[in-house]
């Protein structure tokens, strides 16, 4: 991945969504984003809007619109990725078609005028360069209505500290400096735990409140 990175650019995913080197690929939801929005540990909106940035193959978007209901956009910067979300969902939740709206867009250029309800990281930051982190906490922030919730399922944590990625270098406490206080506090801090079977690496999950 990072020498893909490094040739393409953004196009890097791509050609690693096509050549099938997608090594966060679960081939399944995680359980532990499955395990909180089942907990009633939290009240999760369930008439509102998510968003799965980065989304790949959108197992947990599909999570997210049938455990809550909510109107749940997934999108990835990669085009074949969206292909790849909008054939898994046809053939493996066809009735959720209607809940989840599958495109290719980039983060960063989001519409800030309609706010979301509920906003789930997984791998999506690790996936960006150290300096687009800032950039990403603004974001974050300017997605999400007063009392959301952003799920931060923190992984791979554990990994040697280098500056080389995707992905990223990351430990709890680099979201922590860039969320609590700052228009986020936690409201649920979990793990770490080992990942769901197909990831090998443990991972933490802290929700955050829209404050
Ligand atoms: C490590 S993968 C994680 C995929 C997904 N979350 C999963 O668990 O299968 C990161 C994804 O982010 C996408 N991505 C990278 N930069 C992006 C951006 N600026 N906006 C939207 N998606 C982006 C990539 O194409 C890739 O599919």
């Amino acid at each position: 991945m990072p020498d893909l990175i490094a040739r393409e650019g953004e196009d890097g995913w791509d050609v690693a969504w096509e050549k099938d080197i997608t090594p966060w690929d679960a081939g399944a939801p995680q359980q532990s984003l499955v395990n909180v929005l089942k907990s009633g540990k939290l009240p999760f909106s369930t008439t509102g809007r998510a968003l799965v940035p980065g989304c790949g193959r959108a197992y947990d978007a599909v999570a997210i619109a049938s455990i809550l209901g909510v109107q749940t956009t997934a999108i990835d910067i990669s085009p074949l990725a969206v292909e790849n979300a909008k054939k898994f969902v046809k053939t493996t939740a066809p009735d959720m078609e209607e809940k989840i709206t599958i495109k290719q867009e980039d983060f960063f250029k989001l519409d800030e005028t309609q706010p979301f309800d509920l906003i789930y990281d997984y791998t999506f930051f690790v996936a960006l360069p150290h300096e687009l982190r800032p950039a990403w906490a603004a974001k974050m922030t300017a997605l999400a209505r007063p009392n959301s919730y952003l799920i931060t399922l923190m992984a791979p944590l554990g990994l040697p500290k280098t500056d080389i990625g995707p992905p990223y270098y990351s430990e709890p406490a680099h979201y922590d400096e860039l969320l609590d206080g700052k228009g986020w506090e936690k409201a649920l801090d979990e793990g770490p735990v080992n990942s769901t079977e197909g990831s090998r690496w443990p991972q933490k999950l802290v929700v955050w409140k829209r404050v």
